[in-house]
């Protein structure tokens, strides 16, 4: 049984054919997946399909490439993750990759909505989930600065080459590998997905956005996290069965659940 760690099924393409990405997580047997905050704008839209559904569960956060979303507080966040299905907060992070013209030191907001994220984290106990693009030193100064390695989390999405991952891995965070790990040029996720520790990686889609290969270009879905988990199983030269058994115990470890029977 696979797990898919991030994943967005609240989005067009997905919410409206949810019986249908359900049905097919089963035949997959991807058992449980976390929908993933993007802005507090359609935060309800993922607590909903986490209420209804008891193996979906929800974050709250702001992502760091949505500027004109509203901006949360610590205390607004902070009671949204009461919510009984939220167990992380994030999206959050840093993105320096679409700049559009502005220079970094005009990302102050970024650092400032990250730092505001964490901070959440602390008071709440749950676990961050991160996104950094172009921007892993900064990424990883803020984590340092504000201790986020005191709830830990998951690097999502991870891109970076070895080096980051092991600076993320000091800081008590997991790597979690997306459906990029999967492409032909991706020879720096690849390396990270040899050597990542067995007990701090995870697996997601990031749906529905970067199906992994054999559905490369086409529309993502968690089902898919099960090519992600074969096909670091085989990097790693390990069975399928143990990569997903392990890569499933990190995801109820990480954010304090009660594995189900079987995991
Ligand atoms: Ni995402």
């Amino acid at each position: 049984m696979f797990v898919d760690s991030h994943c967005h099924i609240n989005f067009e393409g997905l919410a409206d054919r949810l019986p249908q990405v359900l049905e097919r997580m089963r035949e997959h047997a991807v058992t449980h997946a976390l929908c993933v905050s993007v802005d507090l704008e359609t935060l309800p839209s993922v607590l909903d399909i986490a209420t209804r559904h008891d193996n979906i569960y929800a974050s709250v956060g702001v992502h760091p490439d949505h500027q004109d979303a509203r901006e949360p507080s610590v205390a607004e966040l902070v009671e949204l993750a009461q919510h009984p299905k939220v167990i992380a907060i994030g999206e959050t992070g840093l993105d320096y990759y679409r700049l559009e013209g502005r220079t970094i030191d005009e990302m102050e907001w970024q650092r400032e909505r990250f730092r505001t994220h964490i901070r959440a984290a602390h008071a709440t106990k749950k676990p961050l989930i991160i996104h950094t693009r172009a921007s892993a030193d900064d990424t990883l100064r803020i984590m340092a600065e504000e201790r986020a390695g005191d709830t830990g989390g998951v690097m999502h999405c991870f891109t970076e080459p070895w080096a980051v991952a092991e600076r993320a891995l000091e800081q008590n965070f997991h790597i979690s590998l997306s459906g990029i790990v999967t492409f032909k040029s991706a020879v720096d996720v690849q390396d990270v997905a040899r050597r990542v520790p067995l007990d701090r990686l995870l697996i997601e889609t990031d749906s529905p956005y970067l199906a992994p290969v054999p559905y490369r270009g086409k529309p993502n879905e968690p089902a898919y996290v099960s090519y992600v988990g074969r096909f670091i199983a085989q990097q790693r030269e390990m069975p399928d069965e143990a990569l997903a058994a392990a890569t499933t115990r990190n995801f109820f470890r990480l954010f304090g659940l009660q594995a189900p029977v079987g995991a």
